[in-house]
């Protein structure tokens, strides 16, 4: 059964994750903290995996684009510039009577209009919306007071404008051109939940653009083409995305048009990225807050201009969460007894997938448990396979199979008592579950062909 088939919810996701190492509920031990959770070792090599091919692709693959990693606390007029000391808010109402607050933009209208609680069971009274400022703000220093006040950044966009001087400097890029950087993003959400769809400590995968003023639509067009593409190359289904145009209403104070790329999860269209035209809006305002000019010279035209700007801007741990449950699958099995058996299996593709191949001696033997070892070194050392290899032999091999496919290993290599008289393996393949006999001193080079 494809997932689509499936009554996929965000528990069997969730306790898949728990149950396999992917994530875990942050201080777990002391209760939790509302909305943080923490990757395990699987869900540490996937996010990884999706973030080194997406600076594969956007920043190695490309010459027009180069890296940064800024600091996480800014200087505090850099989000005065950027707008969002001032509007960096959502609408908050509060039930009369549970108490329990919302997100107002996110009530049904009707409830709204009538000014009644979403709660299930509790029909309370909504009070007035007050807006709700989001940014986390902590102090600098061993004073607690206004002039130590720092923020933890919203988005990691402010870092790359703050050094667009810097970086034109000393790479020489010109237009057009754009900065990427990865890291993590923090936001006082009123409301949070589905999992790590909304969280308040989250990873964003960004790229602020520069491009000439009047070229800005044309290169917006071009780069939604560039971000579907991407998430077809990490495996997404494409039928399960959508880009989707912001509402006049719906603009971030500095867009002039946005465009969401959105997936279809379990409880509807979601966003995974923001695709925004944000003209000119930031560098003005950071070259008027700081009197620093941050401005591009034309040679063509011999003139200083302000470049306008275009910024795909991904969640991390939003594609995670698309990837994990556009690749969970169930299929139906029947067993020798006649028992029937669900096998899960979680189709990701070979170039994201946490594991990438599992070394399964078919028993502990203390013949076939040194050449197993072996096969594992030769795997794992072998500069042709890149990413995490694993060895595995507690359990019936049976299980074992089954434990990979549920964390989505492409491959299993499996060395049985023939293999210590012929050299050769088996390797099973997830998704067919075809099994092809091979030599091991030529296991490396099939291997990299079949990921
Ligand atoms: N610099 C542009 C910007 O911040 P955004 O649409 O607010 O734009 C970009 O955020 C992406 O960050 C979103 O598409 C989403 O994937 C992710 N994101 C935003 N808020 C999030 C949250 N509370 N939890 C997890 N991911 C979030």
């Amino acid at each position: 059964m494809e997932n689509s088939e499936i009554n996929l919810d965000i528990e069997k996701i969730s306790s898949l994750c728990k149950r396999r190492g992917f994530i875990f509920q942050s201080s777990e031990i002391y209760g939790g903290l509302g909305s943080t959770w923490d990757y395990g070792p699987l869900g540490v090599e996937l996010k990884r995996n999706v973030k080194d091919h997406w600076w594969n692709q956007m920043v190695w693959e490309r010459d027009d684009i180069v890296g940064l990693d800024s600091s996480i606390l800014m200087h505090p007029d850099t989000w005065k510039a950027s707008g969002h000391l001032d509007s960096f808010t959502d609408p908050l109402v509060e039930c009369k009577t549970c108490n329990r607050r919302f997100r107002e933009d996110h009530i049904d209208s009707e409830l709204i209009l009538k000014k009644s609680c979403p709660e299930p069971g509790c029909n309370g009274e909504l009070g007035e919306a007050r807006m709700f400022h989001l940014m986390f703000k902590t102090f600098m220093g061993p004073v607690e007071d206004e002039a130590a006040i720092v923020y933890l950044r919203p988005e990691t966009a402010q870092g790359i404008f703050v050094n667009f001087n810097n970086v034109v400097t000393s790479t020489r890029k010109k237009l057009p051109f754009g900065i990427a950087q990865i890291g993590k993003a923090f936001r006082n959400e009123i409301t949070t939940g589905n999992f790590i769809f909304r969280t308040r400590e989250f990873e964003m995968m960004e790229i602020e653009y520069f491009v000439k003023p009047g070229e800005d639509e044309e290169i917006h067009e071009k780069w939604l083409d560039d971000c579907m593409k991407w998430y077809e190359s990490i495996g997404i289904n494409t039928q399960k995305l959508r880009i989707r145009e912001h509402d006049k209403d719906e603009l971030s104070h500095y867009a002039k048009s946005t465009y969401d790329i959105e997936y279809n999860f379990p409880w509807g269209w979601g966003e995974i990225q923001g695709i925004a035209n944000r003209t000119d809006f930031d560098l003005k305002s950071h070259s008027e807050m700081s009197g620093e000019k941050l401005t591009y010279f034309d040679d063509q035209t011999q003139e200083h201009i302000i470049p306008y700007v275009i910024e795909p801007s991904c969640g991390v741990d939003r594609a995670v969460m698309a990837l994990i449950i556009d690749a969970y699958s169930e299929e139906s099995t029947v067993q020798a007894n006649g028992k029937s058996d669900t096998r899960v299996v979680l189709k990701l593709h070979p170039n994201i997938a946490p594991v990438k191949v599992a070394i399964l001696p078919l028993s502990r033997n203390e013949k076939l448990t040194p050449l197993a070892r072996n096969i594992y070194d030769q795997v794992r050392k072998s500069s042709l396979i890149s990413g995490n290899v694993q060895f595995d032999d507690s359990q019936s091999i049976g299980r074992r199979y089954r434990r990979q496919d549920e964390i989505g290993t492409p491959l299993c290599v499996t060395v049985d008592f023939d293999s210590l008289e012929d050299n050769m393996v088996t390797v099973r393949e997830r998704d067919s579950m075809a099994q092809t006999r091979v030599l091991i001193s030529k296991l490396p080079e099939i291997i990299s062909e079949k990921l």
